[in-house]
């Protein structure tokens, strides 16, 4: 049985197979519409969620399947006090395969130890959101053409932004990749991503504090939110809140060809004038979500 719970789970020939059947639904979708019918898939939210559950649930009714769940832990047995593991061993007696989003870092991985269907991490904490860079990856494909030769800059939080994580993470395994890593000193890459991500692929990557002055060298912007959720005190956080608004002023040197992508949600971090430019791609990149989550349910369901 096959879990998704890091992006490395999958191989890159795995990725391009995925990449392929989205592409593959975009133009055939009729051709999908019973592919799941009578599966089911559970989603498991103890954290909040627009995209990320939506989308699933609306790439499995797309398949012809159902939905079951919950999106907010206080409504499930978790608010009792039920182990992660009890509740996940529970779903799999309903379920055909699980989604799951949690606050704990690896909560994700234990849950693919209780369960008997496939689970997928739908975000783990301040750690990993493979799906999010499955995402990611269609659109930078759909966008540029390739997966490889490309100056990526994550600008943002760093730090605790695990979408970021994972497509490091995803993108040191393609050739020709350079990586920009634009933040405030406070949330910075955790080392252990650029020993295990950077280092280990001998991928090229310089560090920032200043978006500007690297703008012109960018194929790739990923800009995101500072995750206030994942802060110890609220003051760090109004502090570092505001450290990068892209605005189109900021835009005039860079390359016509630069796409800008934003896992979402937005809160300051991109003024709404840039979503008027074409560069700027992520409500497309809302749309292919769905697109490859219909294709790695179909995987990991073992659907032809
Ligand atoms: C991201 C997440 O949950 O990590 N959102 C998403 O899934 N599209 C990014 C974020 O919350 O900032």
């Amino acid at each position: 049985m096959r879990n998704l719970i890091d992006i490395r789970d999958l191989s890159v020939k795995e990725i391009e197979e995925l990449i392929a059947v989205a592409d593959d639904i975009i133009e055939n979708p009729e051709k999908y519409a019973e592919k799941c019918r009578h599966k089911k898939l559970a989603t498991l939210f103890f954290e909040p969620s627009t995209r990320t559950r939506l989308s699933f649930e609306a790439a499995m009714y797309e398949l012809g399947g159902n939905v079951l769940g919950f999106s907010e832990a206080q409504s499930s047995s978790a608010a009792k006090g039920e182990s992660v593991a009890d509740t996940v061993r529970t779903v799999s007696c309903y379920a055909d395969i699980i989604a799951m989003r949690h606050p704990k870092e690896g909560a994700p991985l234990v849950a693919s130890t209780a369960s008997e269907v496939p689970i997928i991490n739908a975000g783990d904490g301040g750690h990993n959101h493979p799906t999010q860079t499955l995402t990611d990856l269609l659109t930078i494909k759909r966008e540029t053409g390739r997966l490889c030769n490309l100056t990526v800059g994550f600008c943002g939080d760093l730090k605790f932004g695990r979408t970021v994580h994972s497509l490091i993470s995803a993108l040191s395994r393609y050739t020709g990749i350079k990586i920009v890593l634009i933040s405030p000193d406070e949330l910075k890459l955790p080392g252990y991503i650029k020993e295990e991500a950077l280092n280990a692929n001998n991928i090229p990557y310089e560090q920032t504090t200043d978006l500007e002055s690297v703008m012109p060298e960018l194929d790739i912007l990923y800009m995101t939110r500072v995750q206030r959720e994942r802060f110890f005190n609220e003051e760090d956080y109004l502090r570092l809140k505001d450290s990068y608004i892209l605005t189109p002023e900021k835009l005039k040197n860079a390359k016509q060809s630069l796409r800008i992508l934003h896992p979402l949600p937005r809160v300051n971090e991109i003024s709404r004038e840039v979503d008027k430019d074409e560069r700027a791609c992520y409500f497309r990149q809302v749309r292919y979500g769905k697109y490859i989550r219909m294709a790695l349910i179909l995987m990991l369901l073992g659907v032809e």
